[in-house]
């Protein structure tokens, strides 16, 4: 396993994103080994309502997600930021239980991640065939396989990831990552659903987002951490407050780090300051929330049409199963949120 990512490619994207005139940098930047443990963390808070749904739907329903799949008895698995592949578990024990040979690919771009899920597969699942592979899965599409015979393949992006995304750039990485894939192999999406859907209210994503622990905030601040260890920042992470706001007219939660004075951050790689004003945020993450309709739109577009959806009751979380039917069934039309 490689590393995904070349520092002169953050000091780049720190460079930009901190020029422009509304301050932003990209949330996967969260993820180095104190964030991607930090993030556990927040998987199990009560207030991050969204791992426990997901968990639940998967729990109760994943038998009837692989009988979707065509018979066969092989069961290829990629997964897209595939984490500590606790939730995923779930679903290959239903897939060994119906006799299917199953290999599961897990993308991470966390070393660490990876390192945690395959430690933890070998033990629960021995039976599997784990092909872990650290990657920006944004950037690259799973290695085609050398067994590629017979066999259904199921492409997984879960935990409402994709809600970082636009919906055009969503739709982007789930067809380059499906490039590979032929008629009646499938798709599933772990979506955080839109309030609209059901009885979320405003506060239960606010609180998710800026949990009473305080985990989110940490989590937040620890990219900071990060600049200043991997480009010789001098960010003070206290000097920066955490805010989590509901976007109502984007559909999305947003996270940001506050400056509580003006100040200036010197970052040494790059040779350059940045100031500060009292007030002025850095916007670190978007997380859109999903109606149903959208995500069908998304499946549509990614050659996935909508086969299936599994929710809670209170229709907080759904995960989504969409179908190739052919090849041209992707909707080759841009796509604009
Ligand atoms: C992993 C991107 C789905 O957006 O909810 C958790 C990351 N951010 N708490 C999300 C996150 C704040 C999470 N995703």
């Amino acid at each position: 396993m490689k590393s995904a990512v070349r520092q002169s490619e953050i000091g780049e994207l720190v460079r930009s994103g901190l020029s422009r005139k509304a301050k932003a940098l990209p949330p996967w930047l969260f993820y180095d080994t104190a964030g991607t443990e930090l993030f556990e963390r927040i998987t199990q808070l009560d207030a991050y309502y969204l791992t426990r749904k997901e968990r639940q739907i998967l729990l109760q329903h994943s038998g009837a997600i692989v009988d979707v799949c065509v018979p066969g008895t092989q069961w290829q698995v990629f997964e897209l930021g595939a984490g500590s592949a606790r939730k995923t578990a779930h679903l290959l024990r239903a897939a060994l239980e119906r006799q299917r040979i199953v290999e599961y690919h897990p993308l991470d771009i966390s070393l660490d991640a990876m390192l945690n899920a395959v430690e933890y597969l070998a033990q629960e699942l021995p039976e599997v065939k784990v092909c872990p592979e650290v990657t920006d899965y944004t950037q690259s599409q799973p290695r085609p396989l050398a067994s590629d015979a017979g066999g259904c393949k199921a492409l997984l992006w879960m935990g409402s990831s994709l809600g970082n995304y636009e919906q055009a750039e969503a739709v982007a990485v789930l067809r380059r990552a499906s490039a590979h894939f032929r008629t009646g192999d499938i798709l599933l999406l772990g979506v955080d659903l839109h309030p609209s859907e059901g009885s979320k209210q405003k506060q239960d994503l606010i609180v998710a987002y800026d949990d009473p622990e305080g985990v989110t905030a940490a989590f937040n601040r620890n990219l900071l951490l990060r600049l200043n260890r991997e480009l010789g920042a001098d960010f003070r992470p206290d000097q920066f407050a955490h805010r989590a706001d509901w976007n109502e007219a984007s559909g999305r939660m947003e996270m940001h780090l506050v400056s509580r004075i003006f100040q200036q951050v010197h970052v040494a790689e790059l040779e350059q300051t940045f100031v500060f004003q009292a007030g002025e945020s850095i916007h670190t993450e978007s997380s859109y929330k999903l109606t149903v309709q959208q995500v069908q739109e998304l499946l549509q577009q990614a050659g996935f049409p909508f086969v299936s959806v599994w929710m809670d009751p209170q229709r907080w979380f759904g995960v989504f199963l969409g179908r190739r039917s052919s090849p041209a069934a992707a909707d080759l039309s841009s796509t604009q949120r």
